[in-house]
């Protein structure tokens, strides 16, 4: 027997982009978002570059209010990077400080709002009180299914598919016998969401800055030059109108498109 129609709909809904086409809809149901530009909103301020990161923590607040006005499933932050090490050590220590402090001050509220939250990242490196806030704030919100909020933090696209080949390697010691795409994906930190549909980032910046790499392969990119801390409902709003105007073709013909999606 083959699979029933709900779990044709998960298949659907999850579809790997390169392997199948994933059903496409209006509003995006995963939103991934670089964070960018904090340090510049205070630079023009005349202020230290840690004020744009605590400026930046209120629009991740409204932000997810709209994600949920829009019934937007997923939503995925980039909060620090592997590479945001390399920062003075004043300021990795004040990022962490904060990400500790949002923690703790969100939990409830996102759990009374029937949020779920995931870290995705490195752990190894943070303090360990942090990886026990993040483990309780994980348990805490784990079966609630209004928004799926992700951050990422020590996070790395290289990481990410490292960690994942090196964990398939040790259940599936013979790899030289191959292995599928699904089962690379399954060790991947964002198993549980399908492919982001829209990328924003803000800041003016065009790249990729090793978030999700394997992810993005068929997400929609938008850029802006709003500043992170500015990115308010409005910017939010034009992201999403762009998106609605763009064709997702996975590789096909838009005369494909146009003929029905059984064409
Ligand atoms: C993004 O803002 C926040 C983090 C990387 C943690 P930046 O701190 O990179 O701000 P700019 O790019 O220097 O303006
Ligand atoms: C990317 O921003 C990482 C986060 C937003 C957390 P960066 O400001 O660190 O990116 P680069 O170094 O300019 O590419
Ligand atoms: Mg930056």
């Amino acid at each position: 027997m083959g699979p029933n129609f709900f779990e044709r709909l998960k298949l659907a809904l999850f579809a790997s982009s390169t392997l199948d086409i994933p059903v496409s809809s209006e509003v995006p149901r995963h939103i991934a978002v670089i964070m960018d530009g904090n340090g510049r909103w205070a630079k023009k301020r005349f202020m230290p570059r840690i004020m744009g990161h605590k400026r930046g923590v209120e629009t991740v607040r409204d932000l997810i209010k709209q994600c949920i006005h829009y019934e937007v499933k997923y939503l995925t932050l980039f909060a620090f990077s592997s590479e945001n090490w390399r920062r003075p050590a004043d300021e990795v220590k004040f990022l962490m400080n904060l990400f500790m402090e949002a923690l703790k001050r969100e939990v409830d509220s996102l759990h009374q709002n029937q949020i779920r939250l995931v870290m995705i990242g490195d752990r190894s490196r943070f303090d360990p009180l942090l990886v026990k806030a993040i483990h309780e704030a994980e348990k805490l919100t784990q079966h609630n299914t209004r928004l799926t909020l992700t951050i990422a933090a020590n996070y790395g696209g290289r990481w990410d598919i490292m960690q994942a080949l090196q964990r398939l390697m040790a259940t599936k010691p013979d790899l030289s016998s191959g292995f599928s795409e699904e089962e690379l994906n399954a060790y991947l930190s964002m198993h549980y969401a399908p492919e982001p549909d829209l990328f924003i980032r803000t800041g003016g910046e065009k790249r990729i800055s090793n978030f999700l790499l394997w992810q993005l392969a068929y997400t929609e990119l938008y850029f802006t030059d709003t500043l992170w801390p500015d990115f308010d409902d409005a910017a939010f709003r034009l992201a999403l109108q762009s998106y609605r105007q763009r064709e997702r073709r996975y590789g096909r013909t838009s005369e494909q498109l146009s003929a029905g999606p059984h064409a």
